[in-house]
């Protein structure tokens, strides 16, 4: 197949991108930037993985790169939506300019991209899309919300899409992780300015959040699990809709169904005010 996955400097992405070329795909490696490829050359080794200059909020950019794989395959078999940001603090806090901005990385570019590749699949009949959400696509947890939107903005133009595009042959896959160990608690992490002051008063909720938030990231997963995940995805020809994986989403996912709204919101509250400094 010919396989091209976003965001793949790091994280899900670049694991993706190597187990796909593993797998015997033809990859090309999204990069937003692409001179900094050297974390998924070294961990290419001796398989060849196409890094490609790919900020998929940029318009040329995504042209470019999908131009560029119909040109030398004739084909797109496979578009793995991973590339994505967070963005961490209480709505209240967060600037205009960081909403905006994680729904033009996480929600429109993912689209655009999207919408770019459909028309080839179409034509050959065939094809498989599958976009990255997350658990916070399903449940929004305070301090982040800006996050979650997004995540259930992908989550419901998927379901759509899945239903459009079954007939010309193109799959859609959702995939929703919880906490992994990757670079979006790290090098990625992104808080809302002002964030932590003591004088705002999300303070203590903010306090609540970091105390759940470290232990959750303690007990993150592999994220070489989710790269399996997906590299079977593509060798699927009918695969479920949702895959949820990872520490305690199946508790969570369960509770969120199983349980009455009023009382699923009493768990959380509850939580969160114990958590509380
Ligand atoms: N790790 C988790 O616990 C978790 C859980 C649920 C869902 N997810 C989702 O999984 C996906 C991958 O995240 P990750 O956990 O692997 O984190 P990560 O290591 O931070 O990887 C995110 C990747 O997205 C890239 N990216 C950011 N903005 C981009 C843009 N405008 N254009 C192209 N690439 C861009 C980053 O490149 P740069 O570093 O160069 O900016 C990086 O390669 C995201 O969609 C995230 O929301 C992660």
């Amino acid at each position: 197949m010919i396989v091209l996955v976003t965001g793949a400097r790091s994280g899900f992405g670049l694991l993706t991108a190597v187990s796909a070329a593993r797998a015997g795909h033809v990859v090309y490696a999204g990069l937003r930037d692409v001179s900094t490829a050297d974390d998924l050359m070294r961990a290419a080794g001796d398989l060849t993985v196409h890094p490609v200059q790919l900020d998929v909020t940029v318009d040329e950019e995504r042209k470019a790169v999908v131009a560029r794989i119909l040109a030398e395959h004739g084909r797109l078999d496979a578009l793995v939506n991973n590339a994505g940001i967070a963005m961490a603090g209480p709505l209240e806090e967060v600037a205009e300019a960081d909403w905006r901005r994680t729904f033009e990385v996480n929600v429109f570019g993912l689209w655009e991209l999207t919408r770019l590749v459909i028309p080839s699949m179409r034509e050959h009949g065939d094809g498989c899309i599958v976009n990255v959400s997350s658990m916070a696509g399903r449940m929004a947890t305070p301090c982040l919300g800006v996050y979650a939107a997004t995540k259930h903005a992908v989550s419901g133009l998927s379901e759509a899409l899945r239903h459009e595009v079954r007939p010309f042959g193109i799959r859609t896959v959702l995939i929703e992780p919880g906490p992994y160990k990757t670079d979006i608690f790290g090098r990625n992490k992104r808080i809302a300015d002002g964030v932590g002051d003591a004088s705002s008063p999300y303070a203590p909720l903010v306090g609540a959040l970091e105390a759940l938030s470290g232990k959750a990231i303690d007990g993150a997963g592999d994220p070489q699990d989710v790269a399996d995940r997906i590299v079977r995805v593509l060798a699927d020809p009918s695969p479920a809709f949702r895959h949820t994986m990872g520490p305690s989403t199946v508790v969570r996912r369960l509770a969120k169904w199983g349980l009455p709204d009023g009382l699923y919101e009493l768990v959380v509250r509850t939580t969160i005010d114990k958590a509380k400094p």
